[in-house]
């Protein structure tokens, strides 16, 4: 058995499906063992800590660049610094297409970016702009490099795609063996309801709730599952803010179809009534879709425990408050459609998810690891190397006090963005060390890691999303370049 290079000693190890004491030895950033008595030449004391598996944020925003030149302002140090803090030791974030560009040239530069990240990372490819040479041509390149998801917006001037610009991305993952997600919302509802409020005088923030109500969130949902069925295209529905949306993923996985959900801490601890906080405070809680009630919130934890949403991904976006860049990008009092969406929580997601689902009860922690690690790393291509606690995983582990209270701040968020939308927030349940590939990178809040010491995440074709098979009147529309 020898000596390890590192072991966590005593800690109760919490796997996707079991919670037991053990050691884990750690050998070449790999876990090597997990065992009783283990010695090695660094010991981490985890005696009254849970040892979780460090967590996968399959939704992030990090750096993505932005059109006319410059990128986001998190940048991959900061980002990577809040996520240590947080227990998260891999994130998939997002290269850009701007519309009438290539998808090359915008990865081959995000790349060059994330080369100074200390998690480990890959990347969803957006498509603004399905053109035949970016979907016959670059497409299979950038999936062969290990970019194995495409996501699209069925809104958000410029971004959104039409019915066929998305089936033309739908099929050009079938053919190239990648999973598809989606941002549903049905965007001409949008336009139509933004048009009406401002006509009518209503511009603050708490409007924006008000432009994209639920149903337009589950038409596009609908939309977008009956697209996916009709191409028989793996997809993973984002974002997920209400249980009427999470029952079309339902009917849809009940009739046997490769769809999956994913939802947010905000769509657990936020309303729309925070959106109408006094003055322009409301804009630090404004994302899309929108949160709704606490009905809605509480619908959502149903539907988790059932298991059709089965990932919890920060969708960390951040806007600061008070930057130029930020936003109030477009004034202090900018008409709430000119406000940029999305809020940020990279380090807050573990807590907020242990504190209200597994301090309160709502679920117990094998699921807790479900949903943050081994269910992401499962559905995005990392599993078994990410999101678990076996034998020849990654040592990637994070050492848990489940009772420790903690008030959240935005010190603590460790981000660069300058509030964090849960300020104030208490919750029970907190990270005090993360390990990454056996380096322990974040002990009592302070993370220590080398810029570049994240590795890219190639990920290679999987089981998980190949298709079903099953194609309306056996034809396949996608085995032809239209
Ligand atoms: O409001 C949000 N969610 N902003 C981030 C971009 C996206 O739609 O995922
Ligand atoms: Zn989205
Ligand atoms: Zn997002």
């Amino acid at each position: 058995m020898g000596t390890y290079d590192l072991v966590v000693k005593g800690g109760s190890v919490v796997t996707p499906s079991d919670v037991f004491e053990a050691d884990i030895g750690v050998r070449a950033g790999r876990i090597a063992a997990i065992g009783a008595d283990l010695r090695g030449e660094r010991v981490l004391d985890a005696q009254g800590l849970l040892v979780l598996p460090g967590g996968v944020d399959s939704h992030c925003h990090i750096e993505q660049l932005q059109e006319g030149g410059g990128a986001d302002e998190e940048s991959w140090t900061t980002g990577s610094t809040s996520a240590l803090a947080g227990g998260t030791t891999s994130v998939i974030t997002f290269s850009t297409q701007f519309k009438g560009g290539d998808i090359l040239a915008p990865l081959a530069e995000y790349r060059r970016r994330a080369a100074k990240a200390m998690v480990d990372y890959g990347f969803h490819q957006i498509i603004t702009d399905a053109s035949d040479e970016v979907i016959f041509r670059q497409v299979p390149e950038v999936v062969a490099a290990g970019v194995r998801s495409l996501k699209v917006f069925l809104t958000y001037d410029p971004l959104h795609l039409d019915d066929r610009q998305f089936l033309r991305v739908l099929a050009a993952a079938r053919r190239t063996g990648a999973l598809v997600t989606v941002h549903c919302e049905n965007y001409e509802a949008i336009r139509w309801r933004t048009a009406a409020l401002l006509a009518d005088g209503r511009t603050a923030p708490k409007y924006h709730a008000w432009s994209r109500p639920p149903m337009i969130e589950r038409e596009a949902a609908h939309r977008a599952i009956a697209l996916a069925e009709m191409v028989d295209q793996p997809i993973q529905i984002f974002h997920v803010s209400c249980p009427e949306v999470a029952e079309e993923i339902a009917r849809a996985q009940a009739r046997g179809l490769k769809v999956w959900g994913e939802t947010c801490p905000q769509y657990f601890v936020l309303t729309a009534a925070d959106m109408d906080r006094p003055g322009f405070e409301g804009a630090k809680f404004m994302c899309s879709p929108a949160p709704r009630d606490a009905a809605a919130s509480e619908g959502l934890w149903e539907l988790v425990r059932r298991g059709t949403l089965d990932i919890v991904s920060s969708d960390h976006s951040g806007w600061s408050y008070d930057t130029p860049v930020g936003k109030k990008v477009n004034g202090a009092d900018a008409n709430f459609r000119d406000i940029p969406n999305g809020v940020p929580g990279l380090a807050a997601r573990l807590p907020l998810l242990f504190s209200e689902g597994v301090t309160k009860g709502r679920i117990d922690l094998p699921t807790f690891a479900r949903l943050t690690a081994y269910n992401p790393a499962r559905l995005f291509g990392l599993h078994p190397r990410k999101g678990t606690i076996a034998p020849g995983a990654d040592a990637d582990l994070v050492l848990w006090d489940a009772k420790k209270q903690v008030t959240l701040s935005n010190a603590l968020m460790q981000h660069v963005i300058d509030y964090t939308p849960y300020e104030g927030m208490e919750v029970t349940g907190w990270p005090v060390a993360t390990v990454r590939r056996g380096e322990i990178v974040m002990q009592d809040g302070k993370v220590q890691a080398e810029p570049g010491s994240g590795t890219f995440l190639a990920r290679a074709p999987y089981e998980m999303i190949r298709p079903t098979g099953r194609l309306p009147d056996g034809f396949d529309a996608s085995s032809f370049l239209v």
